[in-house]
């Protein structure tokens, strides 16, 4: 029997809807409207695709959306003088600079200036530590969409044991923390562990962000159980450009549970968890009630 399809597209377009109901909602009650401002430095290809995807997506939800589009060669001060403009601006309520920054500029420095309010992407260091310790914290955007993912098919992760592969600042760790915070026992791989497979065979959840295509095989995983695959690899297949995941998909999917396939799994939910996070500053910023429908939205359908 093959596993279950988990359908980030879906899911994605159901987080979408709510947030552009609530923004609405919010808007007719107070006349204010969420903001997002997106900061780009320099022209990589794939953030330029991003970063049009998310202004575009968040004016759909009903959002004001501020592009930033500073040049490659950006000093520092000039960056930092945009964001203290940002935080001091009451139109915007998220701010996101889209990585990576080019060499010449300290990400760490440029993503702790940010005001942990209106950090979106939950990179800021007080809401990494806040969310390290079990606190209410705004949180990174794609571990928050397969937090959401996973619990439609999980209703209680006590008693279960998860592998996350890959412990980046911005998926594995993440991950990594909000599957212990549910009281989850939690493993965490990376390219120095010697024993993956092993550690799979004992996984009732796989959370595979490693960046290496076809990577999680059918045998390394236990029978039902759920896998999800962040990665996003352009190879070429058949002399023909393909986007394939972290997993080897069509064998895996015979053993598993449930599968997010790749397109259309996580990638989808994580500018749908950036909207959240938006609508979810702005009602901090502005006193009003921040219903966590997100994360407990059960039914995409
Ligand atoms: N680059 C790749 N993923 C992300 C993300 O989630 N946020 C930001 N700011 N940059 C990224």
């Amino acid at each position: 029997m093959g596993a279950q399809l988990i359908d980030g597209k879906s899911y994605a377009a159901a987080v979408r809807a709510g947030v552009a109901q609530r923004s609405a909602a919010l808007h007719a009650r107070t006349g204010l409207t969420p903001g997002l401002a997106v900061v780009l430095v320099g022209q990589d290809p794939a953030s330029e695709v991003y970063v049009r995807a998310k202004g575009k997506q968040a004016v759909e939800a009903g959002m004001r959306s501020f592009e930033h589009r500073l040049p490659a060669d950006t000093q520092a001060d000039d960056l930092l003088g945009l964001i203290h403009r940002l935080n001091d601006d009451p139109q915007v309520h998220g701010i996101l600079v889209q990585l990576p920054l080019p060499a010449h500029l300290d990400a760490r420095a440029v993503i702790n200036a940010i005001s942990p309010a209106k950090d979106v992407d939950g990179f800021h260091i007080s809401n990494v530590g806040m969310v390290g310790t079990g606190q209410d914290a705004i949180v990174p955007c794609t571990p928050l969409g397969c937090m959401m993912m996973l619990r439609h098919h999980h209703a209680d992760f006590r008693g279960l044991t998860a592998l996350v592969i890959g412990h980046s600042n911005i998926v594995g760790k993440p991950m990594a923390r909000l599957l212990l915070n549910a009281d989850c026992t939690v493993m965490v791989a990376h390219k120095s562990s010697t024993n993956i497979p092993e550690l799979a065979r004992m996984a009732d959840i796989v959370v595979v962000a490693a960046g290496v295509p076809g990577l999680v095989r059918a045998e390394w995983i236990k029978p039902g159980a759920t896998v999800i695959d962040v990665g996003i690899n352009r190879i070429q297949r058949d002399g023909k450009p393909a986007l394939v995941g972290d997993v080897d998909f069509e064998n895996v999917r015979h053993v598993a549970g449930a599968i997010t396939p790749v397109p259309g799994g996580v990638g989808p939910m994580t500018i749908a968890c950036l909207l959240a996070n938006t609508l979810s500053a702005f009602c901090h910023q502005n006193g009003l009630e921040d219903q966590p429908l997100l994360l407990d939205e059960q039914d995409p359908t």
